[in-house]
């Protein structure tokens, strides 16, 4: 990636890390540095941390690190280059001439061409004769144009060469059709053929306006009844929501969570633009977090059917740990939200309005659900009822709220309230050790086997990657301290050869008077870049004292020669001989 050093220093400076990461996560101040909850894993206590003072970020919960470029890759899912575009426009800086859009960049440009020329035709087929069937179909779902147009629903035609005809004469070629998930080579080897057919079409638009997928939906009742976009270069089910382009710009900081598109679409006809829905798969942890930057609070509104009530259950745990403050609204009859506002016909909205300010926390969900399972009359019953309400209320952070259940619990059971607090209380200082056990196994297992990954050597000689790592933070932040550390090590020194390219890269920069920030680049990629920012945050060596530097400086030496001693006790005579001759030993 040929991009000038000088384009990205200019970049990096008028894109101060603190202005960029406010926008996606809620900072607050500690010392020099900025802190706020993690973007990138679920978390209560912020541990993710922001350097103004060298524009890089480290989250000590889940290891993630990195500079403003690579911050805006993770969160808004790009590749380099992108990420650059990304910054360099809200930065009004022109990007360089020469700095060429590698394959998959181009080719993610195409699949999102050809995306919005797909939903050009498919909208273009529905509003014409061809389209006539699906739009009476629409009709009968109580759809008006004006929602058909606001959503850009479409048709995708019965004919299973129309929209591959239809792109390739705007001059996409086959194989980017398939790669967009629009088409699929023929089992005979020769052409493609679409894969949607005779559906509605609904197109899934991300935040930044871009058609990414599809989902089709059959008219009649026949199966799949409804077919989505697998995933694509440009498109992850996982970690994308129907609407929440729409929702997003309501300023509600509330989400309404739903099952289904057209759930979306009623509610947004009849005035609820906050819904959202998943993309027909089980909610993620990354589509919580997603929420978490748009709202406060999730109400969720499954189907009112067995599977929804399962998914429910699933779905407040998920968002929970994200952070959300939760909400569930139960709808009645077996319905879901669409069918509910459809049924109540010209009293829809107000209908669903009710539903909406009835629907009580998830906790009072939660027990309701517990107690119509428990015949309380029953001793064995009531005890357990108890024991898993208990559970329930643990997980409340509050502790009024936890006392007020706690009120009602006794009250419901005849059972003393300060019985049912001296059991909460036992039951929270058990899930906290279990919790905290759990947490730091978690993390250490993700930092060990990340580092594992890039640094393959450092598990078999950990204390000295670790001096290694201390020594290049050490040196970062105190680059005077170069030519001392100069005279007792060198990259050639190191026990681990990816360390050795950090510190190799730095004292060179360092040596020609330059700041040593790492840059994508051809020596580096994103994961090499994280990784460094992660070592120059994540010890204390900062503001080590000279004597701490030695120390390091010997550990490394120490650790080598250890090495050394183990290789030549693998080597035969020969070997060694050899070795001797070609490096004479000190
Ligand atoms: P309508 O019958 O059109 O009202 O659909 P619905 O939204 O009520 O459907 P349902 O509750 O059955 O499914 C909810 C969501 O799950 C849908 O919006 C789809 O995203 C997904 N889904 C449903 N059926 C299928 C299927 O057959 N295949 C796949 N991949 N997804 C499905
Ligand atoms: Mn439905």
């Amino acid at each position: 990636m040929a991009l000038p050093s000088s384009f990205l220093s200019e970049l990096k400076m008028r894109c101060d890390i603190t202005d960029i990461v406010s926008s996606y996560v809620n900072l607050k101040r500690r010392g020099r540095n900025m802190v706020g909850l993690c973007p990138f894993h679920s978390e209560k206590t912020p541990s993710f941390n922001i350097y103004p003072e060298n524009g890089s970020f480290f989250c000590f919960g889940c290891g993630v690190g990195g500079d403003v470029i690579t911050f805006i890759m993770k969160i808004e899912n790009l590749d380099y280059i992108e990420a650059v575009k990304f910054l360099a426009m809200r930065a009004g800086l022109s990007m360089p001439e020469d700095s060429f859009d590698d394959g998959v960049s181009k080719l993610k440009g195409r699949i999102l061409e050809a995306n919005r020329e797909a939903a050009r035709f498919f909208h273009a087929q529905l509003m014409s004769e061809a389209g006539k069937t699906a739009q009476e179909y629409l009709v009968g779902r109580a759809l008006s144009r004006q929602t058909v147009v606001r959503f850009g629903l479409g048709y995708a035609p019965a004919n299973r060469f129309a929209l591959s005809d239809y792109l390739r004469k705007k001059g996409f070629k086959d194989e980017e059709i398939v790669a967009a998930n629009l088409a699929f080579k023929r089992s005979s080897g020769k052409g493609i053929v679409d894969r949607f057919s005779d559906r509605v079409m609904f197109p899934i638009i991300d935040l930044r306006g871009n058609v990414i997928a599809f989902g089709g939906r059959i008219l009649a009742d026949q199966k799949p009844k409804y077919l989505n976009t697998s995933d694509t270069l440009v498109f992850k089910k996982s970690s994308n929501l129907f609407s929440l382009n729409n929702a997003k710009n309501t300023g509600l900081r509330t989400l309404i969570l739903c099952e289904g598109y057209m759930d979306v679409i009623a509610l947004n006809a009849a005035g609820f633009q906050n819904a959202v829905a998943t993309l027909g798969t089980a909610l993620t942890a990354e589509q919580a977090l997603l929420m978490k930057r748009y709202a406060d609070e999730v109400i969720i509104c499954y189907d009112a059917d067995e599977a929804g009530q399962k998914a429910t259950a699933k779905a407040i745990d998920i968002l929970r740990n994200a952070g959300l403050l939760i909400r569930v609204l139960s709808i009645p009859d077996g319905k879901d939200p669409d069918e509910f506002i459809r049924k109540n016909g010209e009293r829809g909205q107000a209908a669903f309005k009710n539903l909406l300010e009835s629907s009580g926390d998830d906790v009072e969900y939660r027990l309701t659900k517990l107690r119509l399972n428990h015949d309380i009359k029953r001793a064995d019953s009531k005890a357990n009822y108890m024991k898993e309400a208990l559970k329930i209320i643990a997980s409340l952070s509050s502790f009024v709220e936890q006392d007020i259940y706690c009120s009602k619990l006794a009250e419901e059971l005849g059972i003393r309230k300060d019985a049912v607090l001296e059991d909460l209380s036992r039951l929270k200082a058990t899930k906290r050790r279990d919790f905290d056990r759990k947490e730091y196994k978690k993390v250490t297992n993700d930092l060990v086997g990340r580092d594992e990954v890039l640094n393959p050597q450092k598990k078999d000689n950990m204390r000295g990657a670790k001096a290694e790592e201390m020594l290049i933070s050490y040196i970062f932040h105190n680059p005077d301290m170069l030519k001392k550390a100069s005279e007792l090590i060198s990259a050639t020194d190191f026990v681990t050869d990816f360390n050795a390219r950090f510190y190799s890269y730095i004292t060179e920069k360092i040596s020609d008077g330059l700041p040593p920030d790492l840059n994508v680049s051809q020596d580096f990629t994103p994961d090499e870049v994280s990784r460094f920012y992660s070592i120059i945050n994540s010890y204390n060596s900062q503001t080590a004292t000279l004597d701490a530097m030695r120390e390091y400086i010997d550990t490394i030496h120490i650790e080598k020669s250890k090495l050394t001693k183990a290789d030549i006790a693998n080597m035969s005579a020969e070997e060694i001989m050899q070795n001797l001759k070609k490096k004479p030993k000190k």
